[in-house]
């Protein structure tokens, strides 16, 4: 029985070329060991909690510690963020502003990394560990290797049964999917119900008796359930097809989105709908693991510089959003809090490493 929701919770990586060689060695998503830092020169990346408190713990132990975050605001307690700016002040840590774009050094050991700032120019740092704290994202695991059709985070299921492709794997809550699947902490508890019948005459060979427990004696007492065949199964319903990006540039207003191999989709899009939901209505691939609740980032785009100043301001926990992406850039932004007006057909995004779905 699967219910694993949208995965586990793994760090978010850095997401520039080849970096997965120095993974592990120079390239660290967490720490483990406070001695590893001794003497060496540590670049931090991020701008919340986890990436201050470390600049400010590790500045005692690293030769050199270079902190460098997306924008000049942090997600974090304003005595870390204070004791920050006082140890750069004091000429103790180095702060950047931009993100890292290209590492440098014969893998798996980093000699320095580039950072992209915000005008567009570029400039070296030197570095033999660099620390990512991106903060969490959630990943399928060695579940979607099961060839139970677990793909984009999601299983389908017969929703009578709940019963997978493979007999005798099942899957509740979140993670399965099927025509008309709301996903509400009260359909897993409705799904739950309708998984135990199906496993217990998948495991009997026979159906459950069904009873209310308000009403039922015996689950009232401790005796045993008797066994009586009640419940009359109804017909398998057919799994939903995957469907493939419409491509309809005749609608009155539209959306252009290129995709992550730089092919352009135009997509019907109605005023008062998020661009999230322009794109899952039109089945574009895109992460979104927390609805649009602007929790996760996984729905980051870059908007065409021509249209970016045409859309509304972001709110500050958007801003905070997208201090987690691992691709930042001038014109990012988040689908989900995108409301699409009429005036913005035409508009053009493109879809970042941020949306690929596990
Ligand atoms: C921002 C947000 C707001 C929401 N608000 C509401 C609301 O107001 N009302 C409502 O009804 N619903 C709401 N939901 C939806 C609701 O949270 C989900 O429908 C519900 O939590 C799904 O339950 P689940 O058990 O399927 O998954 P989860 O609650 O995600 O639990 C899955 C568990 O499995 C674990 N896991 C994953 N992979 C593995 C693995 N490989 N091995 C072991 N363990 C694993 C995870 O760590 C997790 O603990 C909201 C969702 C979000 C994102
Ligand atoms: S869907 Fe999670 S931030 Fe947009």
């Amino acid at each position: 029985m699967v219910a694993a929701g949208a995965g586990c919770f793994t760090p978010r990586k850095l997401a520039v070329d080849g970096a997965t060689a120095y993974e592990g060695t120079s390239l660290l998503y967490s720490v483990k060991n406070i001695e590893q830092f001794l003497g060496k020169r540590l670049l931090i990346l991020g701008g919340g909690d986890s990436a201050l408190d470390w600049t400010i713990a590790l500045e005692q132990v690293a030769s050199r510690v270079t902190m460098v975050h997306r924008r000049d605001v942090f997600r974090a307690t304003p005595e870390s963020v204070e004791q920050v700016h006082q140890l750069a002040r004091a000429g103790r840590i180095d702060l950047h502003f931009g993100s890292i774009c290209a590492l440098k050094g014969d893998a798996p050991n980093l000699s320095g990394a580039v950072l992209s700032g915000s005008d567009g120019s570029t400039t070296g740092l030197d570095c033999d560990i660099i620390l990512v704290f991106f903060g969490l994202t959630n990943k399928l695991g060695p579940i979607s290797e099961w060839h139970i059709g677990a793909a984009e985070d999601e299983i389908p299921v017969d929703p009578i049964t709940m019963q997978t492709r493979k007999a005798g794997i099942y899957a509740v809550g979140d993670i399965a999917q099927y025509p008309g699947k709301l996903k509400l902490i009260v359909s897993g508890f409705s799904e739950a119900a309708l998984m135990g019948r199906a496993v217990y005459e998948y495991l009997r060979g026979e159906k459950p008796r069904f009873q209310y427990s308000t009403h039922s004696h015996a689950m009232q007492s401790s005796e045993p359930i008797p066994h009586a065949a009640y419940i009359e199964a109804e017909p398998l319903q057919a799994m939903p097809s995957t469907m493939a990006l419409q491509t309809d540039p005749t609608k009155v207003t539209y959306v252009l989105v290129t995709d992550l191999a730089g092919n352009e989709h135009s997509l019907p899009a109605k005023p008062g709908r998020t661009l999230l939901e322009i794109m899952d209505a039109a089945k574009v691939p895109v992460k979104g693991s927390c609805f649009g609740a602007c929790n996760c980032s996984t729905c980051h785009v870059y908007v065409d510089e021509a249209w970016f100043n045409k859309l509304d301001p972001m709110i500050d926990q958007e801003q905070e959003a997208l201090d987690q992406v691992s691709t930042p850039k001038p014109f990012s932004r988040l689908a989900c809090q995108i409301e699409f007006r009429q005036e913005l057909s035409g508009m053009k995004v493109k879809l970042t490493v941020d949306t690929i779905p596990d």
